[in-house]
């Protein structure tokens, strides 16, 4: 037999005697190839020896071909046998596992959250007065001064038109000291808005937030009304008394006593204060026990209340000989506290979750 390099012939019987061995001890499919890519790869030992072929003599280069050529086919085929062997005991692994028991109980979803008290009582005041037969009417937060003020029959220097209690607004390029704007202190500028803008009969009212500088146990800076009112031919007291009584029932329960007690805004004449029977201390035989949310003497007030005074009419063009209404204004946050028998006004607006997950 014909001399060939010293090197090649046991290198070969080295690797021919170890592979099978390394493929073998590879626990996963990675370490397998890795191991695969050191015999076979660019840098692989059997690329190696493949590389020493130049050296290896004419007369000898076939015999050492066939065997490299073998040792590399039974490489390849050992690596083929150990992959499937591999992916074969992963399968039986997979199969052999504890199967999902599907008669466990599902994960609860994440709780659903809910509309904000606030919103729930709006809405509640909205449904009974709009089953009354009232429909919605919208109006600006940010508004003039006339419809806040001038035109409900606010005295130029009345004090809510206060720097105190307004928030006055800067509209870039107004003429300074004309058509002034703030933030609606009340939601009584819809009558304005309506007054200005419809032709008599109507029947509407307008929920939405209001802006006033106060900030204590029972007032907010920005706390939320609900406007209501009605003009028609030949509207009375009597309609008034009416529609706040069927309010009660129908909000507060039924059997809900009112009262009104005089009391005065610019834009009515007569005007009211409204107090329901207070639906804490109500006894079984319809009488009022006083406690501390009615500070014992059985009622709760409301809402402001009476007939559109004559000014309010004119400053909209509307003839006040011809058209009469009444309008009332409730305090949003007032009914809600009143409702859920809530102590503090700053509860509702300081959303901590333990609070609002009791509605
Ligand atoms: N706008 C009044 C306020 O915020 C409430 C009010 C009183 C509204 C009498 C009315 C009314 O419509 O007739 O204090």
């Amino acid at each position: 037999m014909t001399e060939i390099p010293a090197s090649i012939e046991p290198s070969l019987s080295a690797l021919r005697a170890a592979f099978p061995a390394r493929f073998e001890a590879a626990p996963t499919e990675q370490a397998l190839r890795d191991e695969n890519a050191k015999i076979l790869g660019k840098k692989g030992e059997l690329t190696a020896i493949l590389s020493q072929m130049r050296t290896v003599p004419p007369e000898a280069r076939k015999a050492i071909g066939e065997q490299v050529n073998a040792l590399k086919q039974a490489v390849e085929a050992a690596f083929e046998a150990r992959l499937r062997s591999l992916a074969r005991a992963k399968r039986e692994q997979d199969l052999s596992a504890p199967p999902f028991d599907l008669t466990l109980p599902g994960r609860p979803p994440a709780p659903a959250g809910h509309p904000h008290p606030i919103s729930i009582v709006r809405d509640e005041i909205v449904d009974v007065l709009v089953s009354l037969g009232f429909a919605v009417h919208d109006g600006p937060e940010v508004e003039l001064e006339e419809n806040n003020f001038t035109k409900l029959g606010f005295p130029p220097d009345h004090p809510a038109t206060d720097m105190q209690d307004s928030f006055w607004v800067d509209v870039a390029g107004a003429p300074p000291g004309e058509r002034r704007t703030l933030l609606r202190t009340h939601t009584s500028n819809v009558q304005i808005r309506a007054m200005t803008t419809h032709a008599p009969p109507m029947a509407f009212i307008a929920p939405g937030p209001t802006y006033r500088r106060d900030d204590d146990a029972t007032h907010s800076p920005m706390f939320h009304q609900i406007e209501c009112f009605l003009i028609d031919r030949h509207v009375t007291m009597a309609n008034l008394k009416g529609v706040l009584a069927e309010f009660a029932e129908r909000f507060f329960g039924a059997g809900t006593p009112v009262r009104l007690r005089p009391s005065y805004f610019p834009f009515v004449e007569p005007g009211a204060e409204v107090d329901v029977g207070c639906p804490f201390c109500k006894q079984p035989n319809g009488t009022r026990a006083g406690c501390s949310v009615c500070k014992r003497t059985g009622w709760i007030e409301i809402l402001g209340c009476g007939m559109i005074h004559p000014v309010v009419f004119e400053s909209c063009g509307i003839d006040p000989e011809q058209w009469t209404g009444f309008a009332f204004g409730m305090g949003i946050e007032r009914v809600a506290m009143v409702r859920y028998g809530i102590p503090d006004l700053r509860l509702l607006f300081e959303n901590d979750p333990r609070f609002l997950a009791q509605f």
